[in-house]
C-alpha cells in the first residue's frame, strides 16, 4: 500500500514507521521511506500500512477509520503516508493519555502533502482517531525481535559498485 509519489522526500506519500527499542517498548518514528538507505533499517523494526488490519485483529486502524469517517481521502494516493503519520502520533499520544492539540496535530502532519481533500477533513480525522475504539500496536513480540538483532554483529556491506556501508552498534565498533 505504501506509495511512491515525489521519490525526493517532499510528499511524505511513502512514510512508514520504524520502531527502536525504549525501555520495555518501541519509539516509532514516521520516516520518508524514499530517502531511506536500506543499511538505515538495520536493527530495526519496520511497519508499514499494509501491517494495520491484521495488527487490529481485521478492523481498520482509527486512524484509517477516522479518514473514513471524516472524508479525508479522495484520490487515496497520500493516505497510506497520511495514516502512517496518525499512527505515530496515535502511539506515542496514547502511551501519555494525552489528546493533542488541533495546531500540534497540523505540526504533526506537516511532512505529508495532499493535493486534493484539503487539510480540514484531515485534521478532523486526526482529533476524531482519538474518540474511536483503541487499536494500540502489540509491542511485545517487535521488543523480542529487536533484541535478538541486537545480537547480530555489526552490519558491513559492499554492493556491487564498491560503495560500503558500515553499521556500528557501540562507541567501540565506531571508533574501530
Ligand atoms: Fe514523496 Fe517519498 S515519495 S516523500
Ligand atoms: Fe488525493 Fe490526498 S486524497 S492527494
Amino acid at each position: 500500500g505504501t506509495k511512491e509519489g515525489c521519490a525526493e522526500g517532499d510528499c511524505g506519500a511513502c512514510t512508514v514507521l520504524v520502531g527502536e527499542r525504549r525501555g520495555d517498548g518501541v519509539a516509532w518514528r514516521n520516516v520518508n521511506a524514499c530517502i531511506q538507505f536500506l543499511p538505515m533499517l538495520d536493527g530495526k523494526a519496520l511497519l508499514t500500512v499494509d501491517d494495520l488490519r491484521p495488527a487490529c485483529g481485521g478492523a481498520l486502524h482509527p486512524a484509517q477509520q477516522a479518514l473514513v469517517d471524516c472524508h479525508g481521502s479522495q484520490c487515496g494516493f497520500c493516505t497510506p503516508g497520511f495514516v502512517m503519520s496518525m499512527v505515530q502520533v496515535y502511539e506515542r499520544d496514547t502511551a501519555r493519555a494525552a489528546v493533542p492539540s488541533r495546531q500540534q496535530l497540523a505540526d504533526d502532519l506537516a511532512g505529508n502533502l495532499c493535493r486534493c481533500t484539503g487539510y480540514r477533513p484531515i485534521l478532523d480525522a486526526a482529533e476524531r482517531m482519538f474518540e474511536l475504539p483503541a487499536c494500540k500496536l502489540d509491542a511485545a513480540p517487535v521488543v523480542a525481535a529487536l533484541a535478538t538483532l541486537a545480537t547480530d554483529p555489526p552490519l558491513a556491506l559492499t554492493d556491487p559498485r564498491g560503495a560500503r556501508a558500515f553499521v556500528p552498534r557501540t562507541v567501540e565498533q565506531l571508533a574501530a
